[in-house]
Order: structure tokens, then sequence, then C-alpha cells
């Protein structure tokens, strides 16, 4: 990190509360974890081998006899020697008991459309005639990769799980991507084969998503990837609900290919622990995304043991986590972890507010919802547009969780005592793409809830807040650092797909004192956040350190937002920055400097919105592009990103009488502010 970038922690707000609210004794009663004990079981004392505990969750072909290898820092190994099967896991497993069981529960946008409930038996036969379709139609074989293009269809699950019933690694990108987006990401990670729907239903419009896929295609081809399948699930079989043409020889329709594989079954393929079970792309530092490759051995166990002690997750209770299964969330607590656990995990179609902000709460009455899973800007949506909607349903919630960005206090408060009715318990829980499951969160029945704070490290992670010079911060301080993680855990993920010294670099350089031990005492993982250690042990996490700005809980990286803002013809310079957003939490600014002889058009600023558009997607769509006459930069001409963004947020830009041209940051504050 430089100086000169912006972060999201400098404009973070911060609110004073030491308010605490204890789990209600209804769900204290019931839960999988309300004997403190568990903590110490998890303590530093028991590492490694605490972990045990979450891989004996799991049903493994052969038992492991390592649980953590440290040979090669910081690659490290869970479980090794031991094999299974993450699809015999979420699906096979339970059928002995639970075959008639609801293991999906697909509600679609048009309410006049049935909601559809998968039982695990159901579930089995598509995972396995898609599996066998993977294999024989398309070639794929064991470590292969393949890119989905995926809206919230059961097709999205039913896809991963055949891909890792036959250990074709998945790398899903979410459906409100770009073409050009999903095609750089098809290949980044060289798959040949792209899955994808033909349309989906999204505020009240039936979305043309194929033609989503004839770009991605073109757009790997052009960086020398040449995709030579795509299969398109139609969202109603039978008929295509998209106007773009199917490419004879590369486009198929699978409801049609399926019809060959009728009834076939496919062995699920034993795999070792280590062997990577998908790709989740994200964004970094760079313009190019990072592929976070998750294992498959410690990723099911960590997913389900957290699942288990955290989400609370029993296999009676319908759990709906209401995010997008093109998210980590949605791979690793929508589907894995819950299926992992028999549970019944409910996915939707559309939006929380379409046709109104009354949704959710139908849905959680009509299906008995027990387990509620959402991020701060549904949120904060769902209060403003319907403040008191969750009062005319009669549904009743034990557990909530909040992920994905910092949750004021305020909106916390309403998130309990009207989303919860005062009865449910909430979990805060702070992670990442890269780490697979929760890195902090309180312990529902055990710890008390503090609004604004994740809490404590969850069990067996050991979080710390070092300063630059690697000092500890200590708890109860008030001085913010940045958040590590000071050893490995199962869910963490191994690697960037093929950039293995970049994910040494990012990660585990700016803390590790020597690179030839092999001690992972000395390789503590460096989140990217800042954050505070209140005296009680509970984490706050203030915001990204880096150039990552998150926008409703999702990562865009400011050099991706920057190169696609570049491309437009007039743009000489572009800078991102994150704003404070009522809903959204942050939002992006650009700040654009034209060519020489330019004149500054509405055009220009149009443009540039489309090009983001194109090439990143709508979720990155600009509040605001401001033409400026000039950068503020140093004498060694790097904007000033940290100016602008302080300008942007109306606050004080700091000392700028080092820059090259301090006089032009006035300028911009007249031009900026004054339009607000
Ligand atoms: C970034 C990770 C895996 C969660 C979904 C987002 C921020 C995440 C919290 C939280 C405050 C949070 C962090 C983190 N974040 N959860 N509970 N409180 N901030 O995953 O897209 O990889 O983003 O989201 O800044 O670094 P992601």
């Amino acid at each position: 990190m430089t100086t000169q970038q912006p972060s999201e922690s400098q404009i973070a707000v911060h609110w004073r509360e030491e308010e605490y609210y204890q789990p209600p004794s209804r769900f204290i009663g019931q839960a999988n974890a309300s004997d403190p004990v568990i903590i110490e079981r998890f303590s530093e004392a028991h590492f490694p081998e605490c972990f045990k505990e979450y891989a004996d969750l799991l049903d493994w072909d052969t038992y492991w006899h390592t649980t953590l290898d440290t040979a090669n820092p910081p690659f490290w190994k869970w479980f090794v020697g031991g094999r299974l099967n993450a699809c015999y896991n979420c699906v096979d497993r339970h059928l002995a008991i639970d075959r008639n069981k609801a293991a999906l529960i697909w509600v679609p946008e048009p309410e006049s459309e049935q909601t559809q409930a998968i039982t695990y038996q159901e579930l089995y036969q598509r995972v396995n005639e898609f599996a066998a379709l993977l294999r024989d139609f398309c070639g794929l074989n064991v470590g292969d990769r393949v890119t989905f293009h995926l809206p919230m269809v059961p097709e999205l699950p039913v896809s991963m799980l055949s891909c890792a019933r036959v250990g074709v690694i998945h790398s899903e990108v979410f459906g409100g991507f770009s073409g050009v987006a999903c095609g750089d990401r098809i290949a980044d990670s060289g798959s040949r084969v792209l899955v994808t729907m033909d349309a989906y239903h999204r505020n009240g419009e039936l979305v043309d998503h194929k033609a989503k896929a004839d770009e991605a295609v073109e757009a790997a081809s052009k960086l020398g990837v040449q995709v030579d399948k795509v299969l398109v699930w139609r969202r109603y079989p039978g008929r295509s609900s998209s106007p773009t043409p199917m490419v004879a020889g590369r486009d198929f329709f699978v409801d049609e290919l399926l019809a060959a594989f009728h009834r076939q079954r496919v062995e699920p393929v034993s795999m070792p622990a280590e062997a990577p079970l998908f790709l989740m792309y994200t964004s970094g530092t760079t313009a190019r995304p990072k592929g976070c490759q998750h294992s498959t051995g410690g990723y099911l166990a960590y997913v389900t043991g957290t699942a288990k002690y955290y989400q609370d997750i029993h296999p009676e209770d319908t759990y709906w986590c209401m995010a997008d299964i093109g998210w980590i969330t949605g791979h690793s607590y929508i589907v894995y972890g819950p299926l992992s656990l028999g549970t019944t995990s409910v996915i939707y179609e559309g939006v929380p507010t379409y046709p109104d902000a009354g949704r959710p709460w139908r849905i959680a009455e009509q299906l008995g919802v027990t387990i509620f899973h959402t991020a701060p800007t549904a949120i904060r949506m769902l209060r403003k547009l319907g403040p008191d909607e969750p009062h005319k349903y009669g549904y009743r919630f034990k557990h909530m969780t909040t992920v994905g960005e910092p949750i004021e206090p305020d909106v916390w408060r309403w998130y309990f005592h009207t989303v919860g009715k005062g009865e449910a318990v909430i979990v805060d829980t702070w992670w990442q793409t890269e780490n697979g499951g929760f890195l902090a969160s309180t312990l529902p029945a055990v710890h008390p809830m503090k609004p604004g704070s994740c809490g404590p490290g969850v069990l067996g992670i050991y979080p710390v807040i070092y300063d630059e010079d690697r000092n500890v911060i200590e708890a109860g301080s008030g001085t913010a650092g940045n958040i590590c993680i000071r050893n490995p855990w199962p869910g963490i993920f191994q690697t960037i797909w093929g950039q293995p010294e970049r994910f040494v670099e990012l990660y585990y350089s700016k803390y590790n004192t020597d690179p030839e031990s092999k001690d992972w005492r000395d390789w503590p993982y460096l989140a990217g956040d800042g954050a505070t250690l209140g005296a009680d042990g509970y984490f706050r996490i203030l915001g990204r350190i880096d150039d990552v700005i998150n926008v409703a809980g999702h990562r865009l990286g400011t050099k991706e937002l920057e190169s696609a803002a570049i491309t437009v013809a007039q743009v000489a310079e572009a800078a991102a920055v994150p704003v404070m957003d009522e809903l959204r939490g942050r939002a992006v600014e650009i700040y654009i400097a034209l060519k020489p002889g330019i004149t500054s058009s509405k055009e220009i600023e149009e443009k540039v919105v489309e090009s983001i558009e194109n090439q990143i997607g709508k979720i990155a769509r600009p509040k605001n592009v401001w033409i400026v006459a000039d950068m503020p930069k140093t004498r060694s001409g790097k904007i000033m990103r940290r100016v602008i963004a302080s300008i942007s947020n109306f606050a004080d830009v700091g000392d700028i009488t080092t820059l090259a041209n301090p006089e032009i940051v006035d300028d911009i504050r007249h031009q900026v502010q004054r339009a607000k």
C-alpha cells in the first residue's frame, strides 16, 4: 500500500458503541454450540488438530494422515492423504435418511410461477445426468476448468455439484457481470466450456443472458482461449427465451442434450483433499482479477463446520441466504455448507425489492424460513422502502446473518427488532472471497452481540492487528491497523490460479520476517482491511486499506474501473475513488482528465459509464463522473487519489503542500462540491 491510494478505512464513519444484546433464550436452547467449552477445544493449544472436528463432519473415502502440512509456506496443505468427493458429501450421503426432503427450494421471480422444491433424490438424479453430460459429451476430465455464467436458478448448484462429482473445477462468474468480464475469466482459467442460461427474470424484466455468452467467447478468444462448447440451460425448457441466435456446432441447449443422459449414473470421483474444487474470481490491486483457488477437503470441512456452529444449521431448518451464488457467500453458505449438513437451502430469482419490499418476508412466511442471511446493503434498502413490511408477515426467524460490509448500529437495530422481531440472534460475519468461510463473528449462543462489531475470531482463527511495523495493536487502544490472521485454516484459498508469486506477495509478504521459515507463526495472512479491536476482544472492520472499493458488499478494483474508463478515446487519465453512499455503503466516483484539445461533454461522461458497464458490469456503474481540468499529482506524477476521495466525501484533504499542482485542488473542490 502506498499513501497515494484512497482507502475505505480512511473515510469510514466512526461510531461509538458499547451496547450489547444477549442471544435470545429461544435460540440458546436449541443451538448446535451453546457450551463455551467449544472455544477451549479450538484454542491455540489445540491447533491444528482442533480442525479434525470439522473434517469429521464429512464422509471420507480415505482418512487423512496429516492434519496440516507446513513444508512449503504459505502453501498450506490440509488433511493430507485424505480422499473424498464434495458432491457425494452434499448429495449422496443424505439419501439414506433424507431422500425425499427438499435439498433446494427455488422461488422464481414471477409470483405466478410455482415455487420448486428439489428433493435430495431429485438433486441426485440431476447431478448424475449433468455430470455424465460433462464427461461424455464435453469430454471433460479431472482438473479441467469450466466457466459458468449463471443466474440464480437451481441449474447453478446442479452444475456446480456435477463438476464436483467428476473432479472438474468450476468457475462461476456472477451473472450480473458483463460478457467481457466473463471472457477475461474464461481466458484466465483456460476453460473450453462455458455453461450459461438463455434468460432470467430480474426486476420485472426477462433479461436476455445468452447475448453475453457470445461476447464472452469473443473476449476470451481475443485473449487466446477458444471456447469450443457453450451449454445453454433454458429458463423454460423446450422453448428459448432469448432472441440471440445459437451458433451451430458450438452452442447447445442443455435440456435437449440431457435426453441422451436420462437415468445415467456417474460414480463420484474420489479426489485428494488438496484437489481444487473451484475458482472464484475477485478484484485486487491490478486490473487483472484474481482466481482464488479453493480446495476440496479443507474448504468443505471449513464451510460445513462454520455453517453448523455459526449459522446454526440443523437438518430440519429451512435456511435462506439471500446472496447470489455467483459470490463466495453463495458457494459456501447457499450450496456447499448447507447441503453438506443436509438441510433445506432456499434460492430465489430476482431482487429483494421487486415487486415490492415485502417480497423477502412473503417468501420467509410461505416457506417457513428459520435462518435468514443477507447483507447490510439489502437491509438498508428494505428498511428504506418498507420499514414496516416485516410486521405484516407471520414468519419466525431464529437466526440472522449480516455479511459483506460494516453494518451501522442503527441499521443493525432495525434488523434485530423489526426483521428478527427481537427473537432471532444475529451474527455479523467478517470474511473474504479468499477465506472460504467466516473469520470473525460472535458464536451465536455464547457471545453477546454488539451492533457495529463483528466479534472475536471464529473457532480456530487467531486474528491480530498490526501497525505498519508489525507491532501488535493492543485491544482497547482505539487505534486502527491492518487486520491479519496469525494461523492457517482449512478454508483458506490455496493460491491465485496461475499466479503463485502474486499469492505470496499480496497476502503473506508484508509481515513475513523470514521467507525460509517453515513455521506457520511467521506467515500472518494480510486481509487488506483496516480494523480496531475493542477491550472486549471484538473486532470492528473499518474497510479496505488497498485499492479495492466495496460497493454493496461487492469488491471492485480501482484499477479495473480506471482501465475501463481509459478505453474511451478522449480520456487521458482516470481515477476511481470510493464515496459514502446511504444505501450501498460505498459507491464509485470516477475522475477524468481529457486528452489535450478535447472539451468536456456529457457525451464523454456517458461513454465512460457505458465502457465500465460493458467491461465489468452494471454493479460497477459510477455514481458520478467528474471531468476535471487536471488531476492532483505528486512531483513524481502519481495521481493523489486520497485527495480526490476527500473532496468527493467532503472530508479534509490533508497536507497538499508536496503536490506538483496544489492549486488544482481548490478548483476541483469547487467544481465537485458545488455540483453535489
Ligand atoms: C471484503 C471482502 C465473503 C463475504 C462477502 C464479501 C468486507 C466482509 C464484512 C463484515 C465489515 C466486511 C471487507 C472484506 N467485509 N464482511 N461483516 N463487516 N466488512 O466478500 O467480496 O471478498 O469482500 O468485504 O472489507 O475485506 P468479498
